[in-house]
């Protein structure tokens, strides 16, 4: 072969190539038609094998020609293959559209249980006030619940009817009032605390639930006094209820405080009782070591449910503990 015709058959192969590599619809077909050309058993390799047979001084410009087609037919291969992706993409993007005008599905949202609700609201209120968040066992023992507060051997609050025993000395709480005991075990005076938790009681009907929330307030510092007591919980009422709250104390009883006082929320036509209070008894103190000719205390424990109920105009405490949806919903 003389270097005329090879020039010849490189110019048709070139053009040759190209006009196939343009035809592929495909990756598959291109691929194919560059291993025709291209590979091993290709159009371009047996022309390079023939230089062979050719004399010697031609070998060298023959070989330069047949290396620039080979880069000439690689540029295009890659040029048609980037043609192609391009294709590939397009057709995916047209085929995978994304419908926007499709309304979504709406998930339900949980909201805040109203005793949740209110606990923070109370603990926000006299964490401004500097007081403490303080946690104690739901299981008690019988010294935390009754004795250490004063609570007599034979108080009608320890009979088999209204407390829950776990054994001969365990009990559910019957009221947040055992974690004063703790607080005063466990740190020196003064104190500023407000516990709230659960507390369990054997009784049930409209107003009465085995199971509700109480907030316990333990307040120990000199010169601690009822007139204190008296005026921050008026303070904390008209800021829980709104300045037209309605509110009485009311003299009471309990053993670990004297006096006593309780205080009720005027709601409609009737007076409903939201809180006992008082100043803790001398008695409480001196079982925690605490020195009474330097301190005095007062305390106070709230029943939660009930202030949800004034607050969010509640009228059936149950419901507190149905979770149904519809009414957990409104809040
Ligand atoms: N523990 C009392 C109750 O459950 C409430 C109370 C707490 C009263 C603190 C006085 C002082 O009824």
């Amino acid at each position: 072969m003389n270097l005329d015709s090879l020039k010849k058959k490189i110019s048709d192969l070139a053009s040759n190539a190209k006009t196939e590599f343009g035809s592929a619809n495909d990756k598959l077909e291109l691929d194919n038609i560059y291993r025709s050309y291209l590979g091993k058993k290709g159009e371009v390799n047996i022309l390079l094998k023939s230089l062979g047979s050719m004399p010697q001084e031609k070998r060298k410009e023959a070989g330069k020609l047949l290396n620039n087609l080979k880069s000439d037919l690689e540029k295009n291969y890659a040029y048609t293959n980037s043609l192609l992706n391009d294709k590939a993409n397009l057709s995916r993007l047209e085929k995978d559209k994304l419908d926007i005008s499709l309304p979504g599905f709406s998930s339900r949202k949980g909201s805040i249980h109203p005793v949740t609700r209110t606990i923070r609201d109370v603990c926000n209120f006299f964490e401004q006030m500097g007081f403490d968040v303080e946690a104690g066992p739901e299981a008690e023992i019988d010294y935390y619940n009754f004795e250490a507060l004063n609570v007599p051997e034979d108080h009608p609050a320890k009979d088999m009817h209204d407390t829950f025993y776990l054994n001969n000395e365990g009990l559910l709480r019957t009221h947040t009032s055992p974690v004063q005991i703790r607080t005063m075990e466990k740190s020196e005076a003064p104190h500023r605390i407000v516990c709230p938790g659960k507390v369990y009681r054997k009784d049930s009907d409209l107003t009465h639930t085995p199971m509700f929330h109480q907030i316990e307030g333990l307040v120990v510092e000199e010169g601690a006094s009822f007139a204190q007591l008296k005026g921050l919980l008026n303070d904390f009422l008209t800021d829980f209820f709104g300045e037209e709250v309605e509110l009485r104390f009311r003299p009471s009883y309990f053993p670990f405080t004297e006096p006593s006082a309780e205080v009720d929320i005027r709601w409609k036509k009737n007076w409903l009782e939201v809180l006992g209070c008082g100043m803790v008894h001398p008695n409480v103190l001196k079982n925690v070591g605490v020195d009474t000719k330097k301190y005095s205390g007062f305390a106070f424990g709230l029943g939660v449910e009930r202030m949800a109920m004034l607050k969010y105009d509640i009228p059936d405490l149950r419901a507190f503990f149905e979770n149904d949806i519809r009414f957990l919903d409104q809040f």
